[in-house]
């Protein structure tokens, strides 16, 4: 963090003695105004729900500049990383700030696979599940659940122990993911299959059987690891935010990742994309691509609560570099599986086309986000909707873990504790009637 050579001045308007305070610069990216002092020196807090204007941490990971549609990845853009770079190259960058030369490739490819299976017992406690949970149910369980097997790394002070999470999560997660898909259908767990890639794997263990050879489709492959690129990291948004906030207390990272996986569940976040299937869906039912513009209406009408599901976002206030990337995607996918005339993908296409144009949507600035393509996408490899947010917990796991792992490394890192502006009853005494 660089001082920045002016200060801002808070001053008021009752008299008060107005301060100085610190102004700070990024590498890039606007200038933070340093208030940790403010309420030791003025008895005010500050007031910023939803963090519109606060931030929380400095961090050396990812940077969006909205306005651009720009998304970085250790400064390295998303649109080079998805073309040169596979998933675990990107876990590499987003850990340790470098991408891995050969060597390092190879060494940590072998980690992370010589940690994908889980404890035997994992199953045993999935198995308390109805076998119609939700899919973010089962695993904010499951991944809590980590803690009580790996006692050897729950110490968050450690920075050995951190490694080993981050390896163990990152291996363990498609695990999971694909042990949580198998459990809802009824089929035995495929145990991962190291000569595989981290994509190929989490493939085979979703849709193979015991029964046959599972063959990799290599555009699929080549999809699937996409995402968890796209996915990988965000920045500070609500899922990470609530990692860091967890992670403060010094709780363990299983018990730290689990809380971002519950959080990721929520509709406005990692839940859009199901949501965005299942809008898709609805319209579909409703008469398809000719109901597209009563649609429309309702979701301009504030009083009927229907959002463009996939649109919009806190930061972007231009189109998402990850929505074009997984746009591209899911021509490739469509056209391998022979599905070019998807009529989801003919609706999806219609609606952008007609929101890109519209005045609703273009004076609020809002564009397609990733979860516009990428339900698309899944749905046409074979996974079920309720699984969508499970498939971006498992590529956000890196994300959550690189910054908790930042965090505690932060001399400056404290446990989180936001104030509030109190709007309750005054102090009150008991009547006794
Ligand atoms: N459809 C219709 N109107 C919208 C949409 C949308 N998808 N998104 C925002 N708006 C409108 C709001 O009603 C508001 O209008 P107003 O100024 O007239 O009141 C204006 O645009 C600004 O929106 P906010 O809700 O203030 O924006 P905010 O930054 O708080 O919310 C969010 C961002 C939650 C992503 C929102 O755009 C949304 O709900 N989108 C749909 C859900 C979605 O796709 N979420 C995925 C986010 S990306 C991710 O998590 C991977």
């Amino acid at each position: 963090m660089k001082l920045a050579d002016n200060k801002a001045t808070l001053s008021f308007s009752n008299g008060s003695p107005s301060i100085e305070l610190p102004v700070y610069q990024g590498t890039i990216g606007p200038d933070v105004i340093d208030i940790r002092k403010l309420y030791a020196q003025t008895d005010k807090f500050t007031y910023d729900p939803g963090f519109l204007s606060t931030a929380s941490c400095q961090s050396a990971i990812t940077y969006i500049d909205g306005d651009k549609g720009e998304l970085l990845y250790r400064g390295y853009p998303i649109e080079q990383l998805a073309t040169n770079c596979n998933y675990l190259d990107t876990c590499y960058l987003l850990l340790n700030g470098e991408l891995p030369n050969a060597q390092q490739k190879a060494d940590f490819e072998n980690l992370v696979t010589k940690h994908t299976m889980v404890n035997e017992q994992m199953q045993f406690f999935l198995r308390g599940f109805r076998r119609d949970a939700h899919p973010m149910a089962v695993l904010t369980g499951l991944v809590g659940g980590l803690s009580a097997f790996y006692h050897d790394s729950t110490d968050i002070n450690n920075p050995e122990h951190r490694q080993i999470s981050a390896i163990r999560l990152i291996a363990k997660m498609p695990t999971l993911v694909a042990m949580a898909y198998k459990y809802g259908v009824g089929q035995p767990y495929q145990y991962p299959q190291n000569n595989l890639s981290y994509a190929g794997n989490f493939l085979r263990m979703m849709f193979g059987n015991p029964c046959e050879e599972y063959q990799v489709n290599p555009v699929i492959e080549r999809a699937m690891d996409r995402i968890f690129i796209l996915h990988a990291d965000h920045e500070q948004n609500a899922s990470t935010s609530t990692v860091r906030l967890c992670g403060s207390s010094g709780t363990n990272p299983f018990a730290a990742i689990a809380a971002g996986v519950a959080c990721l569940w929520g509709p406005a976040h990692g839940g859009a994309n199901e949501a965005c299937l299942n809008m898709l869906e609805d319209i579909q039912r409703m008469g398809g691509v000719a109901k597209v513009g009563e649609f429309m209406e309702k979701v301009k009408d504030k009083s009927s609560g229907v959002k463009l599901m996939g649109f919009g976002h806190r930061v972007y206030k231009n189109y998402d570099p990850r929505a074009k990337l997984m746009q591209e995607t899911c021509n490739e996918v469509l056209a391998a599986l022979g599905l070019e005339k998807d009529p989801l993908f003919a609706l999806a296409k219609q609606l952008e086309k007609i929101a890109l144009e519209d005045d609703y949507f273009v004076s609020r600035k809002l564009y397609p986000n990733v979860d516009f393509y990428s339900g698309i996408v899944q749905r046409a490899i074979g996974i079920p909707v309720n699984l969508f947010t499970g498939i971006f917990a498992l590529a956000r796991t890196v994300g959550w873990i690189a910054q908790l792992n930042e965090m505690i490394s932060d001399p400056e890192y404290k446990i989180g504790r936001p104030r509030q502006l109190y709007t309750g009853s005054p102090r009150r005494d008991i009547v006794k009637g």
